[in-house]
Order: structure tokens, then sequence, then C-alpha cells
């Protein structure tokens, strides 16, 4: 009899096997993936998610403690700290808004920004037009519509709330520079 132990004619073919050191490999690198993703996907999310998320913007802001004390016909700047929370910073703005009246029970409330780019615009010495510095754009007091000068759209009216002689108003920030008011 030979010594050749070789598969005869008809015999099952022998399995083949599966190299186990690269098999636990692949194990390996399958669970770091896995493990990555379930660790990474939230992480990103907490540092993308604040920059996603809008400012909260319903918040009633109060800027008049007694209509009283307010002049008629006159408009008068309130200048405000918004403070903003998100998941890791927090930040403050200077906003400003402009209050109106010409009853004293009525108020309109103009956002501080100019239209076109968005400068501080001030009560003009004639008191009865808004001038902005920039680019020598004027607004009317009464309207907050365009009278002069390069802005695309009147003022931004802001929603304003008289509670118990106080004044409220809900600020929000607009697009600047297009001639539709569009939120920001
Ligand atoms: S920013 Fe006011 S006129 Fe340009």
């Amino acid at each position: 009899m030979s010594g050749d132990q070789s598969n005869v004619a008809g015999d099952p073919p022998a399995p083949t096997a599966i190299p186990r050191r690269g098999f636990m490999r692949w194990i390996s690198a399958g669970g770091a993936a896995i493990l990555g993703a379930l660790v990474g996907i939230p992480v990103v999310g907490a540092f993308i998610s604040p920059a996603l998320q809008k400012p909260k913007t319903d918040t009633w802001i109060k800027v008049a403690d007694d209509t009283a004390l307010l002049d008629i016909g006159v408009p008068i700047r309130v200048d405000l700290v918004q403070t903003q929370d998100d998941a890791w910073v927090e930040s403050r703005a200077l906003i400003s808004v402009w209050l109106y009246t010409e009853d004293g029970d009525v108020f309109k409330a103009y956002n501080g920004r100019c239209t076109h780019l968005g400068c501080g615009y001030t009560l003009a010495a004639d008191k009865k037009t808004f001038a902005c510095p920039c680019h020598r754009g004027q607004f009317d007091i009464k309207t907050g519509a365009v009278l002069a000068g390069p802005p695309p759209r009147p003022l931004d009216t802001l929603k304003v709330q008289v509670r118990d002689a106080a004044v409220y108003v809900q600020y929000r920030d607009f697009r600047l520079g297009v001639a539709e008011q569009v939120e920001a």
C-alpha cells in the first residue's frame, strides 16, 4: 500500500479552513467600527446641534417700566444685553430697540439695526426722522418708512405688549439688505 493519503475519488472535499488570525482581526475591526459609531455620533451631534438650533426668540423683554414716563411723539432708544445659552457657550450681544408712541397707549417698537447693513441708527436733530450714519439712510419715526438712502425696506417692527403699565417687546433679528422682512 502506498503512503499517499490524498483524496480518493468519491470522498467529500476537505473543508477550507478560515485562517483564525484573519478572522479575529476582522471581528475586532468590525467591533471597533460599531463602538466608534455609537460613541462618535452623539459627540458630533453635541458639537453641531448648538449651531443648528435657532435661538429662542419668543420671550417678551421689558423695555419700559411705566408708560406714563415715556415721551409722546419722541422715540426713545432702549439698549439691552441679550444673553444666549447653548450647550457649551453663553454669549452676550448688545441689542437696541426704539420705542415710539403718539398717544401713550399704543406703542411701536423698531429693531435698532438699519435694514441696509445693520448699523445702529439715531434720532435726527429734527426729531422726526431716524438717521443711519453708515450710508445716510433715513427713516420716518412714525412708520419706519425709508425716506432716503439705500435701505431696501422700512425699519423692522417688533411685537409690543403693555402689561401693568410696563412695555414688553418680542425681539427679533431680520435678514439685512433685502426687500422682504425675513427672520434671520
Ligand atoms: S447701514 Fe444704514 S444706510 Fe447703510
